[in-house]
C-alpha cells in the first residue's frame, strides 16, 4: 500500500457525506475517501470500514465487466495517526461533467421532485432518452445491471446522488459506477463479525435481509423480495450478470486486499456468498 501523506494535494471539489481530499498520485487525480471522524464522534464508532467496502465493491463490479471507477487502498498520516483510505481515480476526462440523477431535473428543465423509486428511475431515463436521443432500453439495462451487483455486495445507498450520466457537449452516457462505500456492512466491528459468523441464523438475517434505497409501488424494496418476482428488465439483467459472477475471482479480490485481518476477509466472503447463493443463484434458476 503506498503512503500518500506527502503527495501533492489540490483543492477538493467533491461533494457527498464523507471526509475527502484530492490528491495527485502518479500524475493522476484521485478523490481520497477517509474513514469519517464526524460520524465516529456522534455514533461513538472506533472503526469505519467504508474504505474497504468501496475498494472491494468496485473491484467486484470490475470483475463482472461493468464500467467502474478505479480504486486503490492507500495509507496516510492524519492528525498523527496512520489511516487506510481509498483512492478513487477521477473518471472525468477534460470537457466531461457528471450529471447525477439528483441533478437531472436541471438538465431536463423540470421542477418535478423525483422520489427514489423505480417508477421515477424509469421516468427519468425516459425523459433523458427523449431529450438526448439515447437508447432507452440500454440505459434501463445499465441501471438493472448495477442493481444486480449492488445486491451481491449488499449496497444500501445507491440513491440519486450515487449514480448518473456523463455529459460531454451533447453526448450523454451512463457514468462508471462510483460510491460503493455503503455496501458490505461498513459499520460492523471485527467482534461483531465474529459473533455473526458463530450464529448462522443471525448471520443469515444480517446478510440476507437487506433493503435497497428504492421503493416500487410505494413499498421499500428488499433485495431478496424483488428477486423472487423480478420486473422483466431485472430478469434480463439477472440472466446477463449472474453467469459473469466468478466466486473464485471474488475470493481472490478479498484475499489480496491489504490491511484486512483473516477474520474480516472470511466475513466479507461469507457475506457475499450468502447473497449470491440465496438471492442471485435462485433467481437465475427461476
Ligand atoms: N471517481 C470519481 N470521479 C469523479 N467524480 C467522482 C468520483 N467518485 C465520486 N465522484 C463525485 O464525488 C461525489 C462524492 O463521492 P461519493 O463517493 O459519492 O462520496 P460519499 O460516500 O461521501 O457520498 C459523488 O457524488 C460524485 O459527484
Ligand atoms: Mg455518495
Amino acid at each position: 500500500m503506498i503512503d500518500i501523506t506527502n503527495y501533492k494535494q489540490e483543492i477538493n471539489n467533491y461533494g457527498g457525506s464523507e471526509l475527502k481530499a484530492t490528491y495527485i498520485i502518479n500524475g493522476e487525480k484521485y478523490m481520497v475517501k477517509m474513514p469519517d471522524p464526524i460520524r465516529k464522534k456522534t455514533l461513538d464508532l472506533g472503526y469505519m470500514n467504508n474504505q474497504y467496502s468501496e475498494y472491494i465493491g468496485c473491484h467486484i463490479f470490475e470483475s463482472v465487466g461493468i464500467p467502474v471507477q478505479k480504486t486503490m487502498l492507500v495509507k496516510l498520516n492524519k492528525d498523527g495517526k496512520e489511516k487506510v483510505a481509498v483512492a478513487c481515480k477521477d473518471f472525468l476526462n477534460p470537457g466531461e461533467e457528471l450529471i447525477e440523477i439528483s441533478n437531472v431535473s436541471l438538465s431536463l428543465s423540470t421542477e418535478k421532485k423525483y422520489k427514489i423509486s423505480i417508477e421515477d428511475v424509469y421516468e427519468i431515463i425516459n425523459k433523458m432518452s427523449v431529450n438526448y436521443k439515447l437508447d432507452e432500453n440500454k440505459l434501463i439495462s445499465n441501471f438493472w445491471d448495477m442493481f444486480v451487483v449492488d445486491t451481491l455486495i449488499g449496497n444500501t445507498d445507491r440513491h440519486f446522488g450515487n449514480w448518473g450520466f456523463i455529459k460531454k457537449g451533447d453526448i450523454i452516457s451512463f457514468a462508471p459506477v462510483y460510491d460503493c462505500g455503503s455496501s458490505l456492512h461498513p459499520l460492523l466491528s471485527e467482534n461483531e463479525q465474529i459473533k455473526l459468523m458463530s450464529d448462522s441464523i443471525a448471520f443469515k438475517n444480517s446478510s440476507y435481509n437487506i433493503a435497497s434505497v428504492y421503493t416500487m409501488n410505494n413499498k421499500k424494496i428488499f433485495y431478496h423480495e424483488i428477486f423472487k418476482n423480478p420486473p422483466v428488465a431485472l430478469k434480463e439483467a439477472i440472466k446477463r450478470i449472474v453467469p459473469k459472477i466468478n466466486i473464485e475471482k471474488i475470493k481472490e479480490i478479498i484475499a489480496s486486499t491489504e490491511g484486512l485481518s483473516k477474520t474480516q476477509k472470511e466475513y466479507y466472503f461469507k457475506d457475499i456468498l450468502l447473497r449470491k447463493e440465496e438471492i442471485l443463484d435462485k433467481a437465475y434458476k427461476n
